[in-house]
């Protein structure tokens, strides 16, 4: 949530931070603002309310400088508003920051340190920023001044700080929340993520919390809490910038689906070798089958996403699985068996919900495998393990690729633990084989995009909610496609287990409520197609969409078959579309849902 660029050492700063913010909108995108200045140079703060396009036009051509700072917000602390959007400034304007995180005492240091000072807004960051300023009047030089701030402060944060009296340097800190520095040859960048800075740089260095570093253009200096300098070898970004563009596409999300075939390719080079075995590091499969229970932790589709892997690894390694929110296990840990084995799913692994688990199952020796689609990622570094999703990058805030891609990925997991425990299923399936059928079914149900759209005419252009149903994997697949659906067009929805509506939920059918009934598996499906009856007997405009095997003619969403227990990555799509085009009908914004934003840093 919120993203943060930052230049130094180049004349054209202004079009670099915009461009970068554009990059991050993802993050945030309810205010923005940059500064930039320079030796010799005017100071320009430009602050928008609404997206970087708005800020943009109230840039004038004489906003110029050659070191910066911008931040594109999802508001925490203090409504959507000008006064509210960063950069925020001490009040002798000398100090500027940036920040992407929460601080949890902020008003505490209020009361402590600030009672003299004029705030401006009610955002938590122009409290660290007058902080600064006032063990700066108290005689620190800037960067004690910034470090003795980061003593008092609780929360967590990533800052860009300039001191405009001294805008040879760029200081830097971080804390749970992402920040990486990027090196260029004469210049150097700050940002939250690479693809901000990929135009200008694909060398980047991570920081670890705690440090602070010193950005200059020629040099940067990374010290840990000790003051100690440290050094860290930087790694080059693994995409380029034609993997974050849009192409001929209107939307990512259109794009991100449609890349799905694709990606189960790629997770089949990547997994597999010419055997059709899955390849996984030995030392993963060693942990996770020596464990008595395996806990899937994660939140939103991942969460979902989650589920559908639970169904796959019981089946295929026998070990009981367990599926949690992050948000709910921090605080509310159930009792764990004796032998746990953790898997955190993280489409961006920087998820600070997730994080907080998996600090605390870290403390208590507990091992972990984080499946993100981020290298490099907090999720990543901090877990004893990481296999990496291989779906390029994500942009639309409605997670799509990321979620059949945590599906395969776990897939290909349960298939090479359950070959190592000698599990008869798992010895019969053909991971690599299933995953190109995979492929090809999804190509299949993406040229249905026009009878889709039609659908969605008919059956969601003017209704407030809408109900999916199922049972088993079918019932999983309806939870993600509610909340695809809801996240993007608002219509109010809810997925259900198919058996569980008559028990209460059933009296919210009206006549007219579109419920759409998933069947792809034969031990439900006659029980689903009967509540399906139910809720129609009831006035309910139902939709089923159905596996081949299971579907009759008057279905108006037939999938063609796959092997049973990947049926999720193929029923999930025509759900994903549905979103899509019910989104699009209705006039929304399909890439940038109100209220969301597409990594969620903040507890
Ligand atoms: C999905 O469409 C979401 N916008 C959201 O639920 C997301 O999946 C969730 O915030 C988890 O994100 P992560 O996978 O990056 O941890």
């Amino acid at each position: 949530m919120c993203g943060i660029v930052g230049i130094i050492g180049k004349e054209n700063t202004t079009d670099i931070l915009v461009q970068g913010l554009e990059k991050l909108e993802y993050r945030g995108y309810d205010s923005a603002g940059i500064f930039v200045t320079g030796k010799n140079k005017e100071d320009h703060l430009v602050k928008s309310l609404g997206r970087i396009a708005d800020l943009q036009s109230k840039i004038t051509p004489e906003v110029q400088g050659t070191v910066g700072i911008g931040h594109t917000r999802w508001a925490t602390h203090g409504k959507p508003s000008e006064r509210n959007a960063h950069p925020h400034t001490s009040s002798n304007h000398q100090f500027i920051l940036v920040h992407n995180g929460v601080i949890e005492n902020f008003e505490e240091l209020k009361q402590e340190f600030l009672q003299n000072k004029q705030l401006e807004g009610e955002t938590d960051t122009e409290i660290v920023v007058q902080l600064i300023e006032h063990f700066a009047e108290d005689g620190l030089v800037t960067k004690e001044a910034f470090k003795k701030a980061l003593t008092v402060i609780k929360g967590s944060y990533a800052f860009a700080l300039i001191d405009k009296n001294d805008p040879d340097t760029i200081y830097v800190a971080k804390n749970k929340s992402p920040l990486l520095i990027g090196l260029g040859d004469g210049f150097n960048v700050i940002c939250s993520d690479a693809m901000a800075m990929l135009a200008e740089t694909n060398h980047f260095v991570e920081i670890s919390d705690g440090e602070m570093v010193i950005v200059k253009a020629d040099k940067v200096e990374i010290e840990d809490e000790k003051g100690n300098v440290v050094y860290r070898e930087s790694y080059e970004a693994q995409f380029d910038l034609s993997d974050i563009g849009k192409g001929t596409y209107p939307y990512y999300m259109l794009k991100e689906i449609d890349d799905q075939p694709t990606v189960m390719r790629r997770i089949i080079r990547e997994y597999t070798n010419t055997l059709g075995d899955a390849v996984i590091d030995k030392k993963i499969i060693e942990k996770l089958t020596a464990s008595d229970r395996i806990y899937i932790v994660a939140c939103g589709t991942s969460y979902n996403a989650g589920w559908v892997g639970k169904a796959i690894l019981e089946k295929m390694t026998n070990i009981p699985v367990e599926v949690h929110l992050s948000s709910e296990f921090g605080y509310n840990m159930p009792l764990l068996s004796e032998k746990p084995f953790f898997i955190f799913l993280s489409q961006s692994g920087e998820t600070a919900d997730s994080r907080q688990v998996l600090v605390q199952i870290t403390e208590l020796g507990l091992p972990s495998l984080t499946l993100t689609n981020v290298a490099g990622s907090t999720l990543s570094r901090e877990a004893d393990y990481t296999l990496l999703l291989h779906a390029g990058p994500e942009i639309a805030v409605a997670s799509t690729k990321a979620y059949t891609a945590q599906i395969a990925v776990l897939a290909v997991l349960a298939k090479a633990a359950g070959d190592n425990k000698g599990n008869q299923l798992s010895l019969d399936f053909d991971i690599a084989h299933e995953l190109s059928v995979i492929a090809a079914v999804m190509e299949t149900i993406i040229d249905e995009k026009m009878t889709i759209s039609q659908l969605v005419e008919d059956y969601l252009s003017t209704t407030r909610n809408a109900f999916y149903i199922g049972r088993g994997v079918d019932y999983y697949v309806s939870m993600e496609a509610s909340l695809k659906l809801k996240e993007i067009s608002y219509i109010q929805a809810e997925g259900f287990a198919a058996g569980e509506l008559k028990h209460g939920t059933i009296a919210l059918i009206e006549e007219g409520t579109p419920v759409f009934g998933i069947i792809t598996d034969q031990k439900t499906a006659a029980h689903t197609r009967g509540n399906l009856k139910e809720v129609e007997s009831r006035g309910a405009h139902n939709v089923v969409i159905a596996l081949a095997s299971f579907a009759k003619e008057t279905d108006q969403l037939i999938i063609p078959d796959v092997h049973p227990l990947l049926t999720p990555l193929v029923s999930v799509i025509p759900t994903q579309l549905i979103a899509y085009f019910a989104t699009l009908q209705r006039g929304y914004d399909v890439d940038k849902p109100r209220n969301l934003a597409k990594s969620v840093t903040v507890e």
